[in-house]
């Protein structure tokens, strides 16, 4: 595909309208169907992106009462149109063209539940009307099962004369592969002419957009055409064509990573959000999630299993089946298996978390060692540390949460429980077992319950 940014001046003047007022019913869902995110994002939104990207001039968007939570997550420039009910596409564009600028000239109309359309999808359908110079163009795709899709009947010089809903074809449309994408470009002053001419089908009660192309047919301008791709203008009605376009977009997506130079061992198992970044040489193993504003630093090994969710990983990092979540990890830092890395955390680089560690807020600093079985919350680990087995920081009284702070070349014995607020000093160590419940001084060696200082005696 030709980068979007060479050819946006085309669409300079260009308004889209996404429909997503539909509740999306053949989902069996609680949830509105547009708001159903793929990849991390909003299903609607992945429409609205690719136009953006584009060049569209401006968007509209049609909402109902039931999809109105979309509203929150469009970008601030959006108008937004509502559909009290939902009545049919046709009823949603009236709905647009009531909202929309009077400057508008020329539109796209594109669905907010075909979310693999690309920025070259939508400048075909464009060049498709251009070229014909009438006042509608569609984008269509020879479907693999047409199930579901209006039928597009077509004259000998490939303009599209009619479309027809399956529930309204006839034995003989059904046999049609060639169907609608729902994607139209469109002449503003002839829309509103004809919007208000559309009829309820009798078969539905719902009014048709589609209908438009018969009456640009019968006026002696028929729609231009634009036959794409079906990986790119399937639709999504049912929970199986979702999984089939979340893996359409989730393998563009890791296309480009490879592109780039990231080695993902199985592309059809790693699930990576369009908002992550990966330098090159980092290796992505099977399973995988990276979410949100996460990056991921060179040659950094993401192991099967793990969570990364808003988090920056640096380079040179191995991280084995755990879950990292709003962190930053400095380089060469090693985590898991089976590791919690909560919101907070800053690791610097070289420190080593191993087997059931639980971090949160917490500040590591360099080649610390957090090896086993440990809960460290609301915690400052000083250089080189080295944290026992099953040291436990006990950082709530039940009302509050407090801090703890480990030096510098602290060493703690396994089982420690430090009852924050307190501080061990630099260089100091606790034994086997030790409850700490008051400061030790730097260099301390403190043991028992309550800890008591070995050296106090002197
Ligand atoms: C529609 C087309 C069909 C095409 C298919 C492509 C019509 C009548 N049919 O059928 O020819 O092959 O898309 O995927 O247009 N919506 C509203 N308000 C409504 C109804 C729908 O905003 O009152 C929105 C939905 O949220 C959805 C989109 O319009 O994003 C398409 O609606 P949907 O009901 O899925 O239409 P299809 O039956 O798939
Ligand atoms: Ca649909």
């Amino acid at each position: 595909m030709t980068p979007a940014q060479d050819r946006p001046a085309r669409l300079a003047g260009v308004t889209v309208v996404v429909l997503a007022a539909g509740a999306g019913s053949r989902m069996h869902s609680a949830q509105p169907k547009v708001l159903h995110p793929l990849l991390g994002r909003p299903m609607a939104l992945w429409t609205l992106d690719a136009a953006r990207l584009a060049g569209v001039a401006s968007s509209v968007v049609v909402l109902s009462p039931a999809t109105e939570a979309l509203r929150a997550e469009l970008p601030a420039e959006t108008l937004v149109a509502v559909q009290a009910e939902p009545r049919g596409t046709g009823d949603a564009v009236r709905n647009a063209l009531a909202v929309l600028p009077r400057g508008v000239t020329e539109l796209v109309i594109a669905c907010g539940d075909t979310p693999l359309l690309t920025p070259a999808d939508i400048l075909g359908v464009a060049e498709a009307r251009a070229a014909t110079n009438g006042p509608l163009a569609l984008a269509a795709f020879v479907a693999n099962d047409p199930t579901g899709y209006g039928r597009v009947a077509c004259n000998d010089e490939g303009q599209a004369l009619s479309v027809v809903e399956e529930r309204d074809a006839t034995e003989e449309e059904r046999e049609l592969d060639l169907v609608n994408a729902g994607l139209y470009a469109v002449d503003r002053a002839w829309l509103d002419q004809q919007i208000t001419a559309l009829a309820p089908s009798a078969a539905s009660g719902e009014i048709y957009l589609t209908d438009l192309v018969a009456a640009a047919a019968r006026a002696g301008t028929p729609a231009g055409l634009y036959v794409g791709d079906a990986s790119e203008l399937e639709g999504v009605n049912d929970r199986r064509q979702f999984a089939d376009a979340a893996a359409g977009l989730r393998e563009r997506i890791n296309d480009a990573h490879m592109a780039a130079g990231v080695l993902i061992l199985d592309p059809t198992t790693a699930w990576i959000e369009p908002s992550v970044t990966i330098a090159p040489d980092a290796v992505i193993e099977p399973g995988v999630a990276l979410s949100g504003t996460t990056t991921i630093g060179a040659r950094s090994r993401i192991g099967s299993h793990s969570s990364i969710i808003d988090s920056l990983i640096g380079a040179d990092c191995v991280i084995t089946a755990s879950t990292v979540e709003g962190s930053t990890l400095h380089d060469a830092v090693d985590v898991g298996p089976y590791a919690h890395v909560r919101p907070g955390c800053e690791i610097e680089s070289k420190v080593h978390i191993g087997n059931f560690a639980e971090l949160k807020s917490a500040r590591v600093r360099a080649g610390a060692k957090v090896g086993h079985h440990s809960y460290l919350g609301d915690v400052e680990i000083g250089a080189g540390a080295n944290i026992g087995a099953g040291t436990i920081t006990a950082n709530y009284d039940g009302k509050e949460k407090h801090a703890t702070v480990i030096g510098e070349g602290v060493f703690t014995g396994v089982g420690t429980l430090l009852v924050a607020p307190v501080v061990m000093g630099a260089g100091s160590k606790s034994g086997a077992g030790a409850v700490i419940t008051t400061d030790v001084k730097p260099g301390d060696l403190v043991v028992g319950v309550p800890a008591r200082s070995l050296s106090k005696a002197e």
